[in-house]
């Protein structure tokens, strides 16, 4: 019924992007990709290698080379469970490098289409979702906090200093918004939704709200 039903979300560092996404897609019977954890499975796999997250060249032989395997089981990189460690701070600390190379980003946009093809439509979350991945996609928000709200929600949820994480937030947002590929921005056409004092459950409500109507035929065409 939702065939080809393609929901672009984007947005900064722990605006709530994965939980809302997760929770839109399971009301909608959509399949749901984190693009962020491909971006974190690659540098992990650098990372692993010893490879300098900065060295382009070896960096993009890395991203072309990993089998790469998301599902609800967790993230597998080459068949190693990576599940936790792609969420750790040495991976927190060198995934924008890492996503901030064209090589890289290439590799992961191409596979981000053909999952969605794949799929028949989908929820898809990052950084570049609506700009780059899927301009046509059916609907596109912006999801956003206050850099404080932001930290405060991740310390609730891992732990760690409030200041030190928002700190740490607001470098990765600047890193992500002023790099010359793909930066993370509000995309033409999107809606911005600032989920500052919006429990999980108020946003997932208001965002379904915005959903094309039900058989409308300006639905976009997987390519
Ligand atoms: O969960 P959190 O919001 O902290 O980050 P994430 O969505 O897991 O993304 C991790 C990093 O991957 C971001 O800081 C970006 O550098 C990169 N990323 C990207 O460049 N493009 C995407 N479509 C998704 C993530
Ligand atoms: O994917 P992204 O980094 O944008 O954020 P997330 O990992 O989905 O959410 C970060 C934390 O904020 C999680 O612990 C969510 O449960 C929490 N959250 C919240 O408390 N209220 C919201 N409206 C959205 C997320």
């Amino acid at each position: 019924m939702n065939g080809a039903l393609v929901i672009a979300i984007d947005g900064p560092a722990g605006a709530g992007k994965s939980t809302v996404g997760r929770a839109v897609a399971s009301q909608l019977d959509l399949e749901y990709l984190d693009t962020g954890a491909m971006y974190r499975a690659v540098t992990f796999a650098v990372l692993r290698r010893g490879v300098d997250p900065h060295a382009t060249d070896e960096v993009a032989r890395v991203a072309e080379a990993i089998d790469l395997v998301i599902d609800d089981d967790g993230v597998f990189v080459d068949g190693v469970d990576a599940t936790v460690d792609i969420r750790g701070r040495e991976v927190t600390g060198s995934v924008s490098a890492v996503a901030a190379n064209s090589a890289v980003r290439s590799e992961m946009v191409d596979r981000q289409r053909s999952w969605v093809l794949e799929h028949g439509g989908g929820v898809i979350e990052g950084r570049d979702i609506g700009s780059v991945v899927f301009p046509d996609a059916d609907l596109k928000l912006f999801v956003t906090a206050s850099p404080r709200i932001r930290a405060e929600r991740r310390v609730a949820e891992i732990g760690g200093d409030v200041d030190e994480v928002e700190a740490s937030i607001i470098e990765r947002d600047r890193k992500d918004s002023t790099r010359s590929d793909s930066p993370l921005l509000e995309a033409d056409g999107s809606t911005t939704v600032d989920t500052t004092g919006m429990s999980i459950d108020e946003v997932v409500a208001h965002i379904l709200t915005m959903l094309p109507a039900e058989g409308a035929d300006d639905r976009s065409t997987v390519r």
